[in-house]
């Protein structure tokens, strides 16, 4: 999202078919069949950084340029509407010695807090940028990410500086854990948030964020910050029952919020409260893989008609992957999720969690990012674990 070359502004100005798609998903069921809205023997084609036209290859009207997908599946690029990519240093002592038996403890997020304190500019710019791509090539084209590990005025302002640079998904997330400098003093930590950090930061992001959980933000305070936030104008998320049962996800419903994250404990009131709710109830099977955790269920949450979204959570303590074909494999093997719901869920529900309609989905009007893979269909996605499918990408109608 930094900015455009020469040979970008010209390909904008030109119209570009992709034909012979096997199987396309849009997301749209008034272009295709089911909830997917899936086309088979599709074209699109793009007219600059927009979707102009889907339909199947025999209707598909002339262009300026043409690409013969060869029979391979197209889906919208993934919208991964969930990471933590500004950080320094990594914790593979942590992980090997969770992987010995420990288990994850929120305490973790320290280390990163001093890394990432210690870095400068241009490594956390250089970490965000490599992570960035990495998710690009495997075929995420909408990222949002946080700050979180800075956990001062300037080091929370900072973030989110670096951030905004490279998306224009960012969330403010200070109230990540009470900052190791306020330890005797959570309350005034709150206020710091509350108060100057806000202001600081309430510039560069949209989105507020907090890690409502025992060992970090109680209700009370989680209610405090994200109120804080929306007065000053950011949009509430929040980190909600990852590793205990807590208040988070009916504080998030009651806010209001794009989506509440992580979901793994819930109760029978929180998922009524989110089926009968705008809040996306955002699933990161990453962080249940890396912790060795129980499995957040989507099984229940589908079923009452609450909308799923699936993210990566990407960060170097409980989740250190990019990537989101990864999460659709373990949304489907275990936690009940079918391909097609997983798919959904990792494009047009991170779209929804994002409260964005321009992306996850391929229709006329919609953002020209599209993921082509190495199979017939998007099935494969599941159906073939750690193989990389994803073959091509194009982000805002440039081939990556
Ligand atoms: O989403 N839950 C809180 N934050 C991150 C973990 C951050 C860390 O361990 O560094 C998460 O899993
Ligand atoms: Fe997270």
């Amino acid at each position: 999202n930094t900015g455009t070359t020469a040979a970008q502004r010209a390909a904008h100005s030109r119209t570009t078919a992709i034909t012979n798609i096997a199987t396309l998903v849009t997301n749209d069921p008034s272009l295709g069949e089911g909830p997917l809205g899936l086309i088979q023997d599709a074209a699109v084609v793009f007219d600059g950084d927009r979707v102009a036209w889907v339909g199947t290859t025999s209707k598909a009207p002339a262009t300026d340029s043409h690409v013969d997908a060869g029979g391979r599946a197209g889906i919208p690029g993934f919208v991964d509407s969930h990471s933590h990519l500004v950080f320094g240093g990594d914790r593979t002592a942590e992980f090997n010695a969770r992987m010995s038996g420990r288990a994850y403890s929120a305490g973790g997020i320290r280390t990163t807090v001093a890394a990432t304190r210690a870095a400068t500019d241009e490594q956390l710019h250089a970490n965000v940028a490599t992570y960035l791509t990495e998710a690009l090539r495997q075929g995420t084209t909408t990222l949002e990410t946080k700050s979180g590990y800075g956990l001062t005025v300037e080091d929370e302002a900072r973030a989110l500086r670096i951030a905004a640079a490279h998306t224009d998904e960012v969330t403010f997330l200070g109230a990540h854990i009470v900052s190791p400098d306020y330890a005797d003093d959570p309350a005034g930590y709150v206020d710091l948030v509350t108060g100057p950090m806000l202001d600081a930061c309430a510039p560069h992001a949209r989105w507020i964020d907090v890690f409502c959980e025992q060992g970090a933000f109680d209700g009370d305070q989680a209610r405090a910050i994200l109120t804080a936030g929306k007065a000053k104008g950011l949009l509430p998320r929040v980190h909600a029952n990852q590793l205990h049962h807590g208040p988070g996800v009916q504080i998030a419903v009651e806010l209001d919020a794009a989506s509440a994250d992580h979901c793994t404990h819930l109760d029978a009131a929180d998922i009524d409260a989110l089926a009968n709710s705008a809040t996306v109830a955002t699933l990161l099977p990453g962080a249940e893989f890396s912790t060795r955790a129980q499995w957040p269920d989507a099984r229940p949450l589908l079923d009452a008609g609450a909308t799923v979204a699936l993210s990566t959570d990407c960060n170097p303590g409980s989740s250190f992957t990019s990537s989101m074909p990864f999460c659709i494999a373990l949304a489907v093997r275990d936690m009940k999720m079918t391909p097609d719901e997983a798919v959904w869920a990792a494009t047009a529900g991170g779209a929804a969690a994002l409260r964005r309609t321009d992306v996850g989905r391929l229709a006329p009007g919609a953002r020209a990012d599209l993921a082509l893979l190495d199979a017939p269909s998007h099935v494969h996605l599941a159906y073939r674990p750690g193989v990389p499918l994803v073959s091509d990408v194009w982000h805002r109608g440039v081939r990556v």
